[in-house]
């Protein structure tokens, strides 16, 4: 079906009470993919893991829970997201577990090597320059650690549906051309992980 262009525009930076609304939808729609990129991220309990884009913080949320010695930052760009991800994990943000923040891949404020995992789901599309902002996440994924990225290919069936100027797509050749030239290389691909592709870099 095929998105209007507002929900698009939400969906790259939700903002207010409709902001909120997609997101719950959204929500729903990526837990595969997000659920599936978390098992890929073979999660240890002391890792120190990065979110980039988190939106509604269902992904942290879940990450948490599986942290129980470590700890999880979330970034978005969207205050309304931080906000609503922030009330969802009002306790382990209490604990000191959860740290959520509005942030941008293109600054990451951690110092280098501060992660040890990371992950990006459905939001690489939005980035104003992904060749600069993976090299930035690279600076704050330890050099052994581990980076999930979950995409739409460009030629995906599906990929027609969004309006392309909002959602730019890129091939799985063109992400991993990208993804070399800022120091990550593919561990392990799952190309169909649920309305989504799904790389492992290291
Ligand atoms: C389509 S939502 C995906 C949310 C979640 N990752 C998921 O899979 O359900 C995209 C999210 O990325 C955020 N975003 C867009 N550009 C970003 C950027 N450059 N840095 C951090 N977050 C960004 C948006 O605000 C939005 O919350």
């Amino acid at each position: 079906m095929r998105r209007p262009r507002f929900i698009a525009q939400q969906s790259s930076h939700p903002k207010g009470l409709m902001g909120r609304a997609i997101a719950r939808i959204m929500s729903r729609e990526t837990s595969r993919l997000n659920d599936a990129a978390l098992d890929l991220l073979d999660l240890r309990d002391d890792d120190r893991l990065l979110e980039v884009g988190i939106g509604h913080g269902r992904t942290v949320e879940k990450a948490a829970e599986r942290l129980t010695n470590g700890y999880v930052a979330g970034i978005d760009v969207s205050a309304e997201m931080t906000r609503m991800a922030g009330r969802r994990n009002a306790d382990a943000i209490r604990d000191g577990r959860v740290d959520i923040r509005v942030g941008s891949s293109s600054h990451v404020e951690f110092p280098d090597d501060a992660f040890t995992k990371a992950l990006a789901v459905h939001t690489i599309y939005f980035w104003e320059d992904p060749s600069t902002d993976l090299a930035e996440l690279r600076r704050v994924i330890r050099p052994e650690g581990r980076f999930v990225l979950g995409f739409t290919p460009s030629g995906a069936s599906h990929a027609g549906h969004f309006p392309g100027d909002i959602y730019r797509f890129a091939s799985r050749d063109e992400l991993v051309e990208m993804l070399a030239a800022a120091g990550f290389d593919v561990e392990t691909e799952v190309p169909d992980a649920g309305a989504g592709a799904l790389l492992s870099l290291r």
